[in-house]
């Protein structure tokens, strides 16, 4: 296993470029299953979390060409497998995304419940709660969520918490049904967006994508095409936050800048000069960061993916302040890796209260999960000396090259083999 080793107290200066985001190449990977044709993606992130998305199709029995870094070509001409194993659905959650496609191409999916993991038990009752909407009888066996339909016919359902890869996963299932979908309470996270365009291109009809309301009336083929994934949202707020916490000079290209505009919105709050690009963000700080509380909620809110992120700025606050986590139960594992670091940080059920130190120091600690890990980056880059951070593969999950990237913005940090785990 690999460590990340940082040597903090730089200010970050100069420009990064942002990857592909993971949250909607997942599911667009996905959608492949929903044709015969073949699907080209470009700008996919070399991320683990793709990597194990290659895997469990190929398993499926798509054929795969990623010779070219950032081009993946997905041909699923026959499904030959139905089962999505343990052993991926455990390593990502998101492998629960090919439920909705298999059930709407072959009436049959055996998947994996995905378990407890390090940020709560996160259930997926409510995909299965579509599906059998949709006509699909569900069984649970031996771990695993067992689905058949002979075809999956259009329903009206409305779903009673707001879940962004539910809602994909039954836009993806309602493409190919029998009539037409309604679906309420949606996700309008841009991915969900992002997903509804790339079907309507493949000659779906998904309307009202990006509002809670979304009506998919089926069809019985789509087509392959060519598509360009949309920028990471988090990985542009990541690098942002790292500008500020570390009183430097960053920005963000390839970007779409309405997509974090609560987070923009927090950091002028807390102190931080934003400069708002058409397809770029700059960030300006001096390193005296306001305290601010945040909470954090459903795209348009503030994202819980920012919320690990957002700790590790506040722990350097000028006072007080209060993170409530609502997306999430048990997103705080951060909290105790920060307080090694010097931070003054104490949990109570969804909120954790922040009381600002004037420096972070650099210690020993372990990252939990993927944006944890990005939260001790950050802290690592800000603080006094060195900071060792372990168990870093989380971090491969989701942020391409964030070495190499924070590097070139003037960072002391590298990568070594780990001895310690
Ligand atoms: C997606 C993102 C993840 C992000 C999260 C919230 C992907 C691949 N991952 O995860 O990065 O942190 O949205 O923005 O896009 N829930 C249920 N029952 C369900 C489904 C969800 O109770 O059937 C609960 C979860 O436990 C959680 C909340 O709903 O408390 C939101 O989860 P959800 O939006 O589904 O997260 P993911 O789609 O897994």
């Amino acid at each position: 296993m690999d460590k990340i080793v940082i040597n903090g107290g730089i200010p970050l200066k100069g420009s990064v470029t942002i990857s592909g985001s993971k949250n909607a190449a997942l599911p667009l990977m996905c959608a492949s299953l929903l044709t015969r044709d073949e699907m080209t993606f470009h700008r996919v992130p070399g991320l683990r979390d793709v990597r194990t998305t290659k895997q469990l199709l190929l398993q499926l029995g798509a054929q795969l060409d990623d010779f070219t870094p950032g081009t993946l070509r997905i041909k699923a001409r026959d499904i030959v497998e139905h089962t999505a194993p343990y052993e991926l659905v455990k390593t990502m959650r998101a492998s629960v995304m090919v439920l909705g496609p298999l059930m709407a191409r072959e009436g049959r999916a055996d998947v994996s419940l995905p378990g407890g993991c390090a940020i709560g038990a996160r259930p997926i009752d409510q995909h299965l709660k579509g599906l059998e909407a949709m006509g699909a009888s569900i069984e649970l066996k031996n771990g695993y969520v067992i689905a058949r339909a002979s075809r999956l016919v259009g329903a009206d359902f409305s779903f009673d918490l707001v879940t962004v890869t539910g809602t994909e996963n039954l836009i993806m299932a309602a493409s190919l049904a029998q009539g037409t979908t309604v679906l309420r309470n949606c996700a309008i996270e841009p991915e969900v967006v992002e997903l509804a365009h790339v079907i309507n291109r493949m000659g779906g009809r998904v309307e009202g994508a990006g509002t809670p309301t979304i009506i998919i009336e089926g069809t019985d083929r789509l087509s392959g095409i060519v598509h360009e994934v949309m920028p990471d949202r988090i990985e542009v707020g990541t690098y942002l936050l790292a500008g500020a916490i570390t009183g430097g000079d960053v920005k963000a290209e390839g970007c779409v800048p309405q997509h974090i505009t609560s987070l923009l919105d927090k950091l002028e709050e807390a102190g931080v000069t934003v400069e708002v690009g058409e397809s770029s963000v700059r960030v300006i700080s001096n390193g005296a960061i306001k305290s601010c509380d945040v909470t954090t909620d459903p795209y348009p809110g503030f994202a819980t993916d920012f919320q690990a992120q957002y700790m590790a700025l506040m722990a350097i606050g000028d006072s007080q302040c209060e993170i409530t986590e609502k997306v999430f139960e048990n997103r705080f594992m951060h909290v105790q890796e920060l307080v090694r670091m010097g931070a003054e940080i104490r949990v109570s059920g969804k909120k954790a209260r922040i009381e600002g130190v004037k420096k972070l120091s650099g210690a020993h600690v372990q990252a939990t999960d993927l944006r944890a890990s990005a939260s001790l980056i950050l802290a690592g880059l800000a603080a006094e000396g060195t900071t060792e951070i372990h168990r870093v593969y989380h971090l491969d999950r989701g942020y391409e090259n964030i070495e190499e990237k924070v590097s070139q913005l003037g960072a002391d940090i590298r990568r070594e083999k780990d001895d310690m785990v």
